[in-house]
């Protein structure tokens, strides 16, 4: 995929396609309106009759335009003027990928330009379209023996620019949003495997292939006999169910200043979760495939941060089970004791995510992390308080979570904080242990988050609760790459 900035007139452009934009109330952006004053007033006409109504997303494809250069054009719907944010931006330009999906296409120009986006500069501009054309052209046919969906024919997409003077920035963002895109790429490819295919060991030999194409890339993979060595008997109670073992995966990049703090990001690998013996009821338990969300958004993260060569230290963790009920599996009311020396009475099997969580989060220690963020599809709840649309995060350092915020608006990939009171820790009380794994229905994704945070004492920590965000249900049922774009957003604030 290639892409390149051009100040040349929507008119006079020899492309396959070009893009311009309508707002709604009839009113033509700059690039719509020299269409529309080449082709004398085709686009006007349309509006007039009603035929293009600037709806956001809502799309024309125009042929043969007298007095255009190009054989097409897309009129793309961009709402009202005073709320074509970033958001707007990057549905518009996803629509306009939609309709130019021909196969005749191979190149287009989108001339719906950083100027008249709210709050949006050159370069998240082309680097919002540049993400949105990697997610456009994904496929995951893997799987199909026939009837596979042929690649996009689209190879070059041009970002039209103001001026020469915002050439830089157009690209610079572009080649970040293909780094990115790379990344969400890899995030969808695992989620959308089967678990008979990934599970921990398939991860492993992810992480190890992607090490060998870099490197600053380093993979280390903990078996299960070192794990119990260093203690994480709460990790491995996940997995004592299962005939899958078990893996703790390290991934160490080092891009950065030697001797700099990394930043750890940490991913929960349940390649999948039928709830143990705390069985999960039948319909839709299919997408427990996805429960190692988490795992392949930081492995998605890294794969981005390598391909773009960022100047960071990183650091990826990945502790990784398949949660099974057999004769082997934890019963509910076991005691483990993890890696912290904290005991954990285990009352529910399918709170399993926390529990291997808060053995890595231990294990991340010995890095001194800078900043430590755990992203998993952790609680049904979170999925209850914010539905589909944002990621749960939870934090007790206000710096970091501000951080979190910002880079997830400026990506279009955002989240929504809850609050971690001490009543709430208190909900995990347990008669037998120093906590139970779970802390009842009422505010069941901030209790996870309180459980974890009694593993993160002394590090600047934060916690992304997935659930929602991670994969899409029904008919469009796949992984949507998420939280990648917010991941990349914040490491690459750490670059300058
Ligand atoms: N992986 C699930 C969370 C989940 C459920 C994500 C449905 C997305 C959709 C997690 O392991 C789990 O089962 N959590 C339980 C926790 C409960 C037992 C305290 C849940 O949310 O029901
Ligand atoms: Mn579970
Ligand atoms: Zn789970």
């Amino acid at each position: 995929m290639k892409f390149f900035a051009t100040s040349a007139s929507a008119a006079k452009r020899s492309t396959d396609c070009v893009i311009v934009g309508v707002y709604d109330k009839k009113e033509l952006s700059d690039a719509a309106g020299v269409i529309d004053t080449a082709s004398r007033g085709a686009i006007s006409k349309l509006i007039e009759q009603g035929d293009i109504s600037g709806k956001l997303g809502a799309t024309a494809l125009l042929n043969d335009l007298k007095g255009v250069k190009s054989p097409r054009v897309v009129v793309v719907g961009l709402g009202k003027a005073s709320a074509f944010d970033r958001r707007a931006y990057h549905k518009a330009v996803s629509a306009a990928l939609r309709q130019i999906d021909l196969p005749k296409i191979t190149n287009a120009v989108c001339y719906l330009s950083a100027e008249d986006v709210v709050g949006c500069d050159n370069y998240y501009c082309g680097r919002l379209a540049a993400q949105a054309l990697g997610e456009h052209n994904y496929r995951f046919n893997d799987f199909k023996s026939k009837g596979k969906r042929p690649p996009s024919k689209l190879k070059k997409l041009g970002l039209g620019a103001k001026g020469r003077a915002d050439h830089a920035s157009l690209e610079l963002g572009a080649a970040h949003g293909a780094g990115i895109a790379e990344g969400m790429q890899l995030t969808r490819d695992l989620g959308n495997t089967p678990a008979n295919v990934c599970h921990p060991t398939y991860l492993a030999e992810t992480a190890r292939e992607l090490a060998t194409k870099h490197t600053k890339l380093t993979v280390k993979v903990l078996e299960e006999a070192q794990m119990r060595r260093l203690g994480m008997n709460s990790l491995l109670s996940v997995g004592h169910g299962s005939e899958q073992p078990s893996k703790l995966i390290q991934m160490d990049y080092r891009g950065g200043k030697k001797g700099e703090a990394p930043i750890v990001l940490v991913g929960k690998g349940i390649t999948f979760d039928t709830g143990g013996i705390s069985l999960k009821p039948g319909p839709m338990m299919d997408e427990m495939k996805y429960d190692m969300g988490g795992a392949a958004a930081v492995m998605g993260a890294m794969a981005a941060t390598v391909a773009l060569k960022l100047p960071i230290n990183l650091v990826v963790i990945v502790p990784s089970a398949e949660n099974m009920p057999s004769g082997r599996a934890t019963r509910p009311g076991d005691v483990v004791t993890s890696m912290s020396g904290q005991t954990i009475e285990i009352l529910n099997t399918d709170a399993e995510g926390r529990l291997i969580l808060c053995d890595a989060l231990t294990y991340s220690k010995r890095f001194k992390p800078a900043a430590i963020v755990d992203v998993a599809t952790l609680t049904g709840a979170c999925v209850i308080a914010l539905g589909h649309h944002r990621s749960g995060l939870m934090s007790r350092h206000d710096d970091l979570a501000d951080e979190l915020l910002d880079a997830g608006e400026r990506a279009v990939d955002r989240a929504w904080r809850l609050p971690l009171d001490s009543e709430y820790t208190d909900q995990l009380k347990s008669n037998f242990a120093d906590f139970a794994n779970i802390g009842g229905r009422e505010g069941g994704a901030i209790t996870a988050g309180a459980f974890l945070s009694q593993f993160a004492s002394e590090m600047r920590w934060a916690h992304l609760d997935i659930a929602g965000t991670a994969w899409r249900g029904g008919a469009r049922k796949g992984s949507t790459g998420r939280p990648v774009p917010l991941l990349v957003d914040y490491l690459l604030q750490h670059t300058h």
